[in-house]
């Protein structure tokens, strides 16, 4: 039996604490909306965990960090996804589900560290670099992946590092990652020079300010941060574990040296933690809203495609990844 649809007004409590009264008119009706469609389209929405909570608490089916997206693409019945998030998480969700329609609400929702790097970048490491292994974050286009042995996350960087049993890996794109990474492990990690747009910003210096207008504040840092960031954190790790983080320890107040939203959508949980939010916007994960999340499912676009020859080594990357 279908049961009733939740209505926007009966899911304003869910997020009160984070979007004021004033500014719910103006969402109330796409989400009422988004919710019909999804039914009538068989549809499910997919959100990153740097969506607005609008989008993440309110229409979401599935929300996660890049890992957690990958996998739970891979157990949708659904005959439509629809990515809320950025392109090339779109892509992954297409990678691991050719037979279903994945819509990407905007195409424009790019990524400043899939952009610094094209496949043909990876063609000349793999020749500078012989035999040595590419683990490709999964921040990058089908076709950056397609040249790879194997992607990794933010949150599973190290385990894949150490699955390949070699003494150097090449890492690509993000060279922050990359070197936070390699003070973890003694394997020797070759790095590009991509930087995410967003995390790059965060300064050692705004956590040392932070501390002192803060004393006691946990600060908690995603590993796209310069090393010295990582370095004054308390924590770091995906959004899902820096999620985690505060669900276990409950700081009394926190600062996540991430993406907006991402503070929005934890407090929501935690109403008894403070957060303190000095943080930097994405724009391109800030590109999708309900209003083209809606025109998305009521057009069936835009759909998101890739090269067969190029998805099925793409595939093969991300698939591998998921096993370690
Ligand atoms: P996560 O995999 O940690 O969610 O990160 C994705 C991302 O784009 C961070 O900037
Ligand atoms: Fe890319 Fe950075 Fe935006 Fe994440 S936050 S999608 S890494 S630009």
């Amino acid at each position: 039996m279908i049961g009733a649809l939740p209505t926007a007004a009966s899911l304003y409590e869910r997020v009160r604490r984070v979007i004021p009264p004033i500014e719910w008119p103006a969402f109330a009706d796409d989400i009422d909306a988004i919710l019909a469609l999804k039914r009538e389209r068989n549809a499910v929405i997919l959100a990153h965990n740097y969506q607005t909570p609008e989008i993440f608490h309110c229409v979401a089916d599935i929300v996660g960090d890049s890992l957690a997206l990958a996998r739970k693409a891979m157990t949708v019945d659904a005959e439509i996804i629809v990515l809320a998030g950025v392109h090339f998480m779109a892509e992954t969700a297409k990678l691991l589900n050719p037979d279903k329609t994945v819509l990407i609400p905007d195409l424009e929702a790019g990524c400043s560290l899939a952009d610094s790097i094209t496949a043909e970048d990876v063609r000349l490491m793999r020749q500078r670099y012989p035999s040595v292994p590419v683990v490709t974050y999964v921040n990058t286009s089908a076709a950056v992946k397609a040249e790879s042995d194997i992607c990794c996350t933010s949150g599973n960087a190290l385990a894949v590092v150490k699955s390949l049993g070699a003494p150097r890996v090449i890492m690509l794109p993000d060279e922050y990652l990359a070197k936070n990474i390699a003070a973890q492990t003694k394997v020797e990690i070759i790095a590009w020079k991509g930087h995410c747009e967003v995390h790059e910003r965060f300064t050692a210096a705004d956590i040392r300010e932070l501390r002192e207008a803060h004393p006691g504040i946990s600060v908690l840092a995603h590993p796209e941060c310069p090393p010295a960031v990582v370095a004054e954190a308390d924590f770091a790790g995906s959004t899902a574990a820096m999620s985690d983080y505060v669900a276990r320890h409950r700081p009394e107040r926190v600062v996540l040296m991430t993406e907006c939203s991402m503070s929005d959508n934890v407090a929501v949980e935690h109403p008894d933690v403070d957060f303190v939010r000095p943080c930097n916007l994405c724009p391109h994960m800030k590109r999708i809203t309900l209003t083209n999340i809606r025109t998305a499912l009521e057009e069936t676009r835009h759909v998101v495609t890739i090269d067969p020859l190029v998805a099925e080594r793409a595939r093969w990357a991300v698939e591998r990844m998921l096993f370690v």
